[in-house]
């Protein structure tokens, strides 16, 4: 059976002693750090991760406002609310839930954040300086990956990865981390999609497999090598006739079985992205008050 990585665990760690660095910054500079999270109508998952963002703030005594805009906020407003977030000192780190209704574009809104307060990494000059191998805000779910391999005691240096899913949010920033120079790094890595080839094939061929393509399930024991390091990032709600938990991309016990090790859904990288998303926040108003000095 493989090594069960302990996402809840790891997250717990890294939030208790943030709590602390955070006590410690306040008490030194009397600021408080701030997080800005803008929800835009009304999907659940997405009501849930807010607040989740909302109590894990406040438990580690940084500021935290929650916007809540009905879902048809004309774009004019969308806007006109980011800025009012870029010019507020007291807020260091702004996230614009997505998905976003329809009539909005993301990539305006993302755009439109200060790239200093952008603590989901997603600003275009943020992805810029990740490719760049200067990051500053690193996305949190690849970021919370990365610590989840460390706290494994994985090493990536000429490991083989294979990432199946090429998003902004998952996908691309992860593979990029994972490709720079230095450990954790310097891995050889594939990037799979929906029009990749022979993807079993590629996918037993990883040393670290890390799937965020939002399938459940997808992954099968045959599509595994047997001592590979499986991250699952996929997140679903299993219908009622199957008992109504969460699931993720992978097919967790017997790919488990197979393996060397393997997170859980939930309970695996879930945890680690709220936590990254604090520790990015902190780096902000860190940088913030440094700036002023
Ligand atoms: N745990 C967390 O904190 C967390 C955070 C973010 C996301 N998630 C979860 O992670 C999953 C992925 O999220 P995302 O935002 O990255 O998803 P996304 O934007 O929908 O991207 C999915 C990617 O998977 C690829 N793909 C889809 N079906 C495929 C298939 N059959 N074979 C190969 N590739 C396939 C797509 O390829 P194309 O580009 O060719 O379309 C795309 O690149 C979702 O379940 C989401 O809920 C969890």
């Amino acid at each position: 059976m493989a090594r069960i990585i302990d996402g809840s665990t790891v997250s717990r760690t890294i939030q208790t002693q943030l709590a602390l660095d955070v006590a410690d910054f306040v008490k030194a500079t009397g600021f408080t750090p701030g997080l800005a999270v803008v929800l835009i109508g009304d999907d659940p998952a997405s009501a849930v991760y807010v607040r989740s963002t909302g109590k894990a703030s406040q438990k580690l005594g940084m500021k935290s406002e929650t916007i809540v805009l009905p879902s048809d906020t004309p774009r004019e407003r969308v806007l006109d609310v980011v800025a009012e977030l870029n010019e507020d000192q007291s807020i260091n780190g702004i996230l614009v839930q997505l998905p976003l209704p329809r009539h909005l574009d993301s990539d305006e809104v993302i755009d439109a954040i200060d790239p200093r307060k952008d603590v989901d990494g997603l600003h275009p000059a943020n992805a810029g300086l990740l490719s760049l191998g200067r990051p500053r805000f690193v996305p949190c779910t690849p970021a919370g990956i990365v610590e989840l391999l460390k706290a494994d005691n994985t090493l990536t240096t000429g490991k083989h990865v294979v990432v199946l899913g090429r998003s902004n949010l998952v996908g691309r920033p992860i593979a990029t981390l994972l490709s720079l120079k230095g450990e954790p790094g310097d891995a050889t890595v594939t990037i799979c999609h929906s029009r990749s080839r022979n993807l079993a094939e590629l996918t037993r061929s990883a040393d670290i497999l890390i799937v965020a393509i939002g399938q459940p399930h997808f992954i099968t024991a045959n599509m595994v090598g047997d001592n590979s390091v499986i991250i699952d990032v996929g997140i679903h709600r299993l219908p009622e006739s199957e008992g109504g938990g969460l699931c993720g991309d992978v097919d967790f016990s017997p790919v488990a079985a197979r393996v060397a090790a393997i997170t859980p859904v939930p309970g695996g990288v879930g945890p680690m992205t709220i936590a990254m998303l604090m520790r990015n926040t902190f780096a902000a108003a860190r940088h913030s008050v440094a700036s002023r000095m």
